[in-house]
């Protein structure tokens, strides 16, 4: 008889800590973000310095999941090594890393100086405001804003509500609609990056880096408004957030292929050769599979619920399969195949991403915790 699908999640995710277990033992300290022919070990261009809080992230989880000390142990002691990144000023990823390590640590121990911790990334992210053009900036400069930035402002309007701080409220709202004005598209669709005029704040044009082109909607972009507008109502219940989560939503559904696991871009020309052509993002998938099981919840559509719980349960049952998992592919040490990191720089192009494999965790956790 086939596996129920509760036995089959709980089966991948005890292959998801087998293969953690393996990369930390074998590797110990050190913060892969992509593979290489499968394998994390690499010397590989990094881009930016924006994923250590994932792979601490899984262990809090597999913590949660397991009650084993050892998944405590180590989820301490690799959060304890991110610490210092609550001042970095370099990135635009601190909710990223924060929000997936000192905050569940915080939540489990309640000890003020973990939520130190996060309050000072909260402030240190805000410091990122560009004032005349109303938002956070990325990395790559002052004049440039990306879609990617809105799963890292939840960092900020939690700080401002732990602390009261209504300047953080202010940058972080703004940084919210200024995204919506000018990379979110009518159609719910999204550009990865704003570029602006300094001087006067004037919206200049979309633009990318990740993506195919500017005015093409990367799917990842897509998953991170998306759950980044959802994470944002949660912690606000301002409506107008959850609309813009609604319109990528309507996108994303409209425009899956039918497999359930989308393309790297949604533009991309699929007569084309790889990497441009048909190369799907898992780890797309799995955020999106994430961020449409928390809307579900907060969308005020019956119809609408049934159909991000239904999309997300397919993407998800798609990502459970050998195409997908590496649970039968012998000495992968990733989770997920078929992740793709920069296309035009050629890292991580169908490969094994640690941003992949928190994301898909985590929504296999949540959809446990629903009676499937
Ligand atoms: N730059 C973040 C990402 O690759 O999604």
């Amino acid at each position: 008889m086939p596996d129920s699908p509760i036995d089959r999640y709980e089966k991948v995710l005890c292959f998801a800590e087998r293969q953690v277990d393996a990369l930390v033992e074998a590797h110990p300290d050190f913060f892969p973000i992509y593979t290489t022919g499968g394998r994390w070990h690499h010397q590989g261009e990094l881009w930016t310095d924006w994923t250590g809080g994932f792979l601490a992230g899984m262990l809090w989880k597999f913590f949660t999941r397991t009650g084993d000390e050892k998944w405590r142990r180590r989820a301490e002691h690799y959060s304890r090594l991110l610490e210092h990144r609550k001042s970095d000023r370099e990135v635009h990823d601190l909710g990223f890393i924060f929000l997936n390590t000192y905050l569940p640590w915080y939540e489990l121990d309640g000890h003020q100086a973990l939520l130190d911790a996060v309050l000072e990334a909260g402030r240190t992210l805000a410091m990122r405001f560009v004032e005349p053009g109303g938002y956070l900036c990325s990395f790559i400069g002052r004049d440039s804003l990306f879609i990617d930035i809105m799963m890292n402002v939840p960092l900020i309007f939690y700080t401002a509500n732990r602390t009261g701080d209504e300047r953080l409220r202010q940058i972080a709202e703004t940084h919210c609609r200024t995204t919506r004005d000018t990379i979110v598209r009518a159609d719910g669709s999204t550009a990865h990056e704003g570029l602006f005029d300094l001087q006067t704040g004037r919206f200049l044009g979309q633009s990318t880096h990740q993506g195919l082109a500017g005015d093409s909607a990367w799917a990842r972009g897509l998953a991170w408004s998306m759950y980044g507008y959802s994470k944002v109502y949660a912690l606000t219940g301002m409506k107008e957030f959850l609309q813009v989560a609604e319109r990528n939503a309507e996108y994303w559904i409209a425009n899956l292929p039918d497999d359930h696991v989308p393309y790297w871009d949604f533009h991309a020309d699929l007569s084309q050769p790889l990497p441009w052509g048909p190369q799907k993002d898992s780890s797309a998938g799995a955020i999106a599979a994430s961020g449409l099981l928390d809307l579900a919840e907060q969308t005020e559509s019956v119809e609408c619920r049934t159909a991000y719980r239904n999309t997300a349960m397919l993407m998800l049952d798609a990502l459970v399969q050998p195409e997908y998992l590496a649970d039968e592919t012998p000495s992968w040490e990733g989770i997920l195949k078929h992740g793709v990191y920069h296309t035009k720089k050629n890292l991580g192009v169908d490969e094994s991403v640690m941003w992949g494999e928190f994301f898909f965790v985590e929504a296999l956790g949540k959809a446990l915790s629903f009676e499937l």
